[in-house]
């Protein structure tokens, strides 16, 4: 490829990340979360805006975004899960929103994973402000870790992605919470939320869910689901669950 339509390829991605941002805006006004709770998960963050030593091995156009509030609200609510027998996991929390939603639902305890220390502070910032007005904070740690090397905990039960990296990288998450499954049996359930970061080169329709393709090529996962996202056809969730183990009819959800 020549220098020229590189330059061309470059502008045309920060020209649709401009239209996502925008997008996400309009959404985020609809449904406020960070005035009612005090906290800061609305503000997208950049890689290259993180401290130096805080740069994630990520797979491409990682960054941080949050899930809209509905679409975390409803996704979860389709997860037909026995909370109190597990913990919830987000896998890439960033400034963990999902965390603090996580709250409505009877889990036993709330998990995110997040590489970036930065991040990790400020949802821990978040989740102390945050139970001045939401019951539930104190089921939730924040882990300051690579999804690739961090310790699955023996009941978690629900781990939730939100485009957070690679199809390669979520392979290897996916091992590990394999390797957890064989040690420790029980129902899993993985909901992937987003369709990638589209590239600019592609419409949103077609551009693939990067990480959920993870779990189409490993053969112990199989879809049971797809959830519309009521704020757009970018944040619809596609549901997964391990075949061996647990009531996988019973968890079967109707695409809605
Ligand atoms: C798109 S954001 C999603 C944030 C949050 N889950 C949500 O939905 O609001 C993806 C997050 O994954 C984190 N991340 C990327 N690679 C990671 C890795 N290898 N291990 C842990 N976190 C990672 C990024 O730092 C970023 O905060």
């Amino acid at each position: 490829m020549s220098d020229q339509d590189r330059r061309a390829r470059l502008i045309r991605a920060l020209e649709y990340r401009q239209i996502f941002d925008d997008r996400l805006d309009r959404i985020e006004r609809q449904v406020p979360f960070d005035s009612v709770h005090d906290v800061d998960t609305s503000e997208s963050v950049e890689l290259w805006e993180l401290p130096q030593g805080d740069q994630l091995q990520v797979g491409r156009d990682a960054r941080y975004s949050p899930t809209p509030v509905r679409t975390v609200r409803h996704v979860l609510g389709q997860c037909d899960v026995k909370h109190e027998d597990m913990t919830f996991v987000d896998v890439g929390c960033g400034k963990g929103r999902v965390l603090l939603q996580a709250t409505e639902f009877p889990f036993r305890r709330i998990v995110g994973v997040e590489a970036s220390e930065t991040l990790c502070d400020i949802a821990r910032a978040n989740v102390e402000k945050a139970s001045a007005t939401l019951e539930g904070c104190d089921r939730i740690d924040v882990v300051h870790a690579d999804a690739t090397r961090f310790d699955v905990p023996d009941d978690a039960g629900l781990f939730y992605f939100y485009e957070p990296f690679s199809t390669e990288v979520s392979s290897a998450v996916l091992e590990r919470i394999e390797d957890s499954v064989r040690r420790h049996p029980r129902p899993v359930v993985l909901c992937f939320t987003g369709r990638g970061q589209p590239d600019g080169q592609a419409g949103e329709h077609d551009t693939p869910p990067v990480a959920a393709a993870a779990a189409e090529i490993r053969p112990r996962w199989k879809r049971i689901g797809t959830v519309s996202s009521p704020d757009a056809v970018f944040y619809d969730s596609l549901l997964y669950a391990y075949e061996d183990h647990g009531s996988f009819e019973a968890q079967a959800v109707p695409d809605s």
